[in-house]
């Protein structure tokens, strides 16, 4: 496959990092501390395309391919992750099931104001008791008339409060274990759905995440995306493509690790001489730089099989794991170079460290992504040998 990159992929990379450097380092410090929400980054980010990289221009997408998709979020992530994860779950996770199960009805009233920076988009499939067991939901929706009525409880919804779009999960035929779920479209503001409080958290501080509740909310059977039943599938199909922003969100908190590190150790000294000048530190720097490189290999690889029709469960679940392990790594050891200074919020390693945490543990922990890795390869073995 070819990994060389075209002018286009520049282009993005260009105008991502220049936003990040302009729109989003200033004030990124104070939106982490007090939980604010960039609305208005998000919203310019939306007329520039980023609400809807890889979608077609009929619908108001940017029209680009995977590997743009997986370098804007790198780049907005590198600066400031919380805006990473937003573009991500909007793109990734609400507009790319519409597209891809959607009538063209529903691609015309839902993917529509998604891709063209309208309205933002959710993803409701965690529950209390079904996190890494995706397939344990409780939430109902039962047909009466031409309306579902949906029940139950949603958590750790990215965009929960700022969403407007939400891709639901719910119970259609408990009698059919994981064919027995379907996908729901609904809307912020449908009478029955509550958004809870927001989730105090570690990291990604700038980003909001509560827990959705339904009690009778009304929703037209019109909003099912796909066939009763496909609800696991649509869900799987939406989380491969989840995986990909945040193995690139991943990324970006990588190597914003290794561009502050690089930054510090050409201004620190100690003991006379540069940080850059120990071999102590080159060693560490050197790490970084290899295994930041071979993740952004990793993810780009699969990113190519996605536009080419292929499957690709197997390497982004690779690139997810690798990346988000990495980026836990590099913000780790820039917190190291800063020593005393890296434990400080004075300088933004700390955050990268926190921020870099939740990339190893949702839309798939690292341990979920090892269990769909050794499944995909084991049936490949398996096909091989007969
Ligand atoms: N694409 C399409 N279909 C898929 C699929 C994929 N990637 N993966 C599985 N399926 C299908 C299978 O083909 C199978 O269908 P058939 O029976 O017709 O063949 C069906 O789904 C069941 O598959 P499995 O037997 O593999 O299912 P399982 O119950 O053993 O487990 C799992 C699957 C991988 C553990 C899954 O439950 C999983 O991914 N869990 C993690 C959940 C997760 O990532 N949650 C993230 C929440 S979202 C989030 O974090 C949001 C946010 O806002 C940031």
């Amino acid at each position: 496959m070819d990994l060389a990159y075209t002018e286009e992929h520049e282009l993005i990379r260009k105008t991502a990092r220049e936003f990040a450097q302009e729109r989003l380092a200033p004030g990124v410090a104070e939106r982490d501390r007090d939980m604010i929400y960039p609305e208005e980054q998000l919203r310019e980010l939306g007329e520039l395309g980023f609400w809807g990289i890889f979608f077609d221009e009929k619908y108001g997408g940017a029209g680009l391919d995977s590997i743009s998709y997986c370098i804007a979020i790198e780049e907005l992530s590198r600066v400031d992750a919380s805006v990473g994860v937003i573009i991500s779950v909007t793109n990734s996770l609400a507009a790319y099931p519409i597209d891809k199960f959607g009538t063209e009805e529903q691609k015309q009233k839902f993917l529509a104001p998604l891709v063209s920076g309208q309205k933002l988009g959710g993803f409701c499939l965690t529950e209390p008791g079904a996190g890494s067991d995706a397939g344990a939901q409780k939430t109902t929706a039962v047909v009466d008339g031409d309306n579902y009525v949906v029940n139950g409880s949603k958590h750790f919804v990215t965009s929960g409060k700022n969403g407007d779009i939400f891709i639901v999960t719910a119970v259609t035929d408990k009698s059919q274990g994981l064919k027995g779920t379907s996908t729901l479209i609904i809307e912020q503001g449908t009478p029955g759905l509550t958004v809870e409080p927001p989730e105090h958290k570690l990291g990604i501080r700038g980003s909001d995440t509560h827990a959705l509740t339904f009690d009778d909310c009304k929703v037209p059977v019109a909003n099912r995306l796909g066939a009763e039943g496909d609800g696991f599938k649509v869900a799987m199909t939406a989380l491969d493509s989840g995986r990909m922003g945040i193995a690139a969100q991943a990324l970006g908190i990588a190597q914003g690790s290794l561009d502050a590190s690089l930054q510090y150790a050409h201004e620190r000294q100690q003991f006379g001489k540069f940080l850059k000048d120990f071999q102590a530190i080159q060693f560490k720097l050197a790490d970084m730089e290899t295994r930041i490189h071979a993740s952004r290999l990793l993810l780009h690889q699969s990113a190519l099989l996605k536009d080419a029709g292929k499957r690709y469960t197997k390497e982004v679940a690779m690139a997810k794991v690798f990346c988000s392990e990495t980026a836990m790594w590099a913000a780790e050891e820039a917190v190291q170079i800063y020593g005393g200074y890296g434990y400080s919020t004075e300088y933004p390693v700390e955050r990268f460290m926190r921020d870099a945490k939740i990339t190893e543990i949702y839309e798939g922990t690292s341990e979920i992504q090892r269990v769909v890795i050794a499944a995909n390869l084991l049936a490949e073995w398996a096909k091989m040998h007969g």
